[in-house]
């Protein structure tokens, strides 16, 4: 096993190219090769997870404040950032859910609200005051976001600051995705339903594609030469990869796959794919296989349930958790957390800011609903968050949803449908 001291690649360091700001752009991937594939056992009811556990957490922060003010240790403190387009909406549903619950179960939540967004950054030029990130790292111990992203703002650079900031400044590696689908009518597929779909995916979230390394060569000439690099570390690499497997372990699921292009891009695929191999040893108990990218997102959609846990890195796993949205009914249903385990984390609907949809009414709720509930178990409120799913199903199978998903209500009235769920449980 590696050592973690052991020094790693630094991605601002050791290259002779301009660094920039990464954006959100997506790179579309070619297909052809088919990856090794195994069939994987019946997945058993998971438990609910509780990424390693709240309180050492606590602990550990209360540690490191070292003279800051003390909280009640029953306290947490909840940064709200609503960001841009439809997230204000969505947030506002999902903190009718936990405001209730905060209220109606004593959870000693604090909520502060952060209005960084385009508005603020095309009024004022700044994306995030000064000192935030230190203080979001310092005094908050969860921060619930919900997108970022305005066509006012096309270079994207208030998003990239506060978004990407707090993944890679917090550094806030793993990226938990669960998969689930909550009611057979919204399966996309034939013959798949709730037993089927149900995996998870964990996307590294501080290397790759994204760390903005790269350059332009005699930009804006017939000549132009454009590089942008792929950063893996094997720290880096080795910590996805082991929460895969760590989650494994813990919820019971019985398989981890490595997804990857390891025929093409060779140099960070061979580097993954040993790590996996060292990794997988530590669990024998669980079965590890790897698959090429294009096969996973062929397979995801021919045999959803030959998986139960996929790890893969920071570029493809922005791919392919999109196509796991759609496999639970689309991408107004899907949750994540941006996680570092031990530190405060971000929780978020995996949508953008849908500035069509923005202002409208009209976007699905349920994404950033599922995300508070998700929240609720990082921060160790397990039964909490399995009533918030439970009353998601319910309002789902009343059809008391957004048109997205077939139903006939706007944003307010599906998180109000929602909320009515969850008081009369
Ligand atoms: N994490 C983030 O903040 C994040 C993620 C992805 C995209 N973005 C940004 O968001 C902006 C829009 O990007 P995009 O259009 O590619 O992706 P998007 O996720 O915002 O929207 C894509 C489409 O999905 C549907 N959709 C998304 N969320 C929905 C919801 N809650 N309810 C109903 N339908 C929903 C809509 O049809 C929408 O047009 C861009 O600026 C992009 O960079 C931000």
């Amino acid at each position: 096993m590696l050592n973690p001291e052991t020094p790693t690649l630094d991605p601002f360091l050791g290259s002779n190219f301009i660094v920039h700001r990464s954006n959100f752009s997506l790179f579309l991937l070619s297909s052809g090769h088919q990856g090794k594939t195994r069939r994987r056992y019946p997945v058993p009811t998971q438990p609910r997870f509780n990424p390693d556990g709240y309180n050492a957490r606590r602990n550990h922060n209360d540690a490191c404040r070292n003279g800051a003010p003390n909280r009640s240790d029953m306290t947490k403190k909840i940064a709200v950032v609503p960001g841009d387009g439809i997230g204000p909406e969505v947030i506002r549903e999902g903190m009718k859910v936990l405001t209730y619950l905060n209220e109606s179960s004593k959870l000693g939540l604090q909520f502060t609200h952060f209005g960084w967004n385009a508005d603020t950054y095309l009024a004022t030029g700044i994306s995030m005051p000064a000192g935030a990130m230190d203080d979001i790292r310092t005094n908050y111990d969860a921060v619930f976001l919900g997108a970022y992203g305005d066509p006012r703002v096309p270079d994207m650079k208030h998003a990239a600051d506060i978004l990407l900031g707090m993944r890679f400044q917090l550094d806030l590696y793993v990226n938990y995705r669960p998969v689930k689908l909550l009611d057979e009518r919204l399966s996309p597929l034939k013959g798949k339903g709730k037993k089927e779909i149900d995996l998870v995916i964990f996307r590294e979230n501080t290397e790759g594609a994204y760390v903005g390394m790269g350059g332009n060569f005699k930009k804006g000439t017939p000549d132009e030469i454009a590089i942008q690099e792929d950063v893996s570390s094997r720290r880096g690499v080795e910590r996805i990869i082991r929460y895969a497997f760590e989650y494994a372990r813990k919820t019971g699921r019985k398989s981890v796959c490595m997804s990857d292009k390891n025929n093409v891009m060779r140099f960070g695929g061979d580097l993954w794919l040993r790590t996996f191999e060292s990794v997988a040893s530590e669990y024998p108990e669980i079965e590890h296989f790897h698959m090429f990218v294009d096969a996973l997102t062929m397979q995801m959609v021919r045999a959803p349930e030959m998986f139960d846990v996929i790890v893969t890195n920071n570029m493809f796993g922005d791919i392919v958790t999109d196509l796991g949205a759609a496999l639970q009914g689309g991408l107004g249903m899907a949750a994540s957390g941006n996680i570092h385990p031990n530190r405060v984390s971000l929780f978020e609907p995996i949508h953008g800011s849908a500035p069509k949809y923005a202002g409208k009414d009209h976007a699905n709720p349920i994404g950033a609903v599922l995300t508070a509930a998700m929240m609720l178990e990082f921060l160790g409120f397990t039964a909490e968050a399995t009533r918030i799913e439970a009353a998601v199903t319910k309002a789902i199978a009343a059809n008391e949803t957004t048109s997205d998903i077939g139903g006939p209500l706007g944003t307010i009235a599906a998180g109000d449908a929602i909320l009515r769920h969850l008081q009369t449980a």
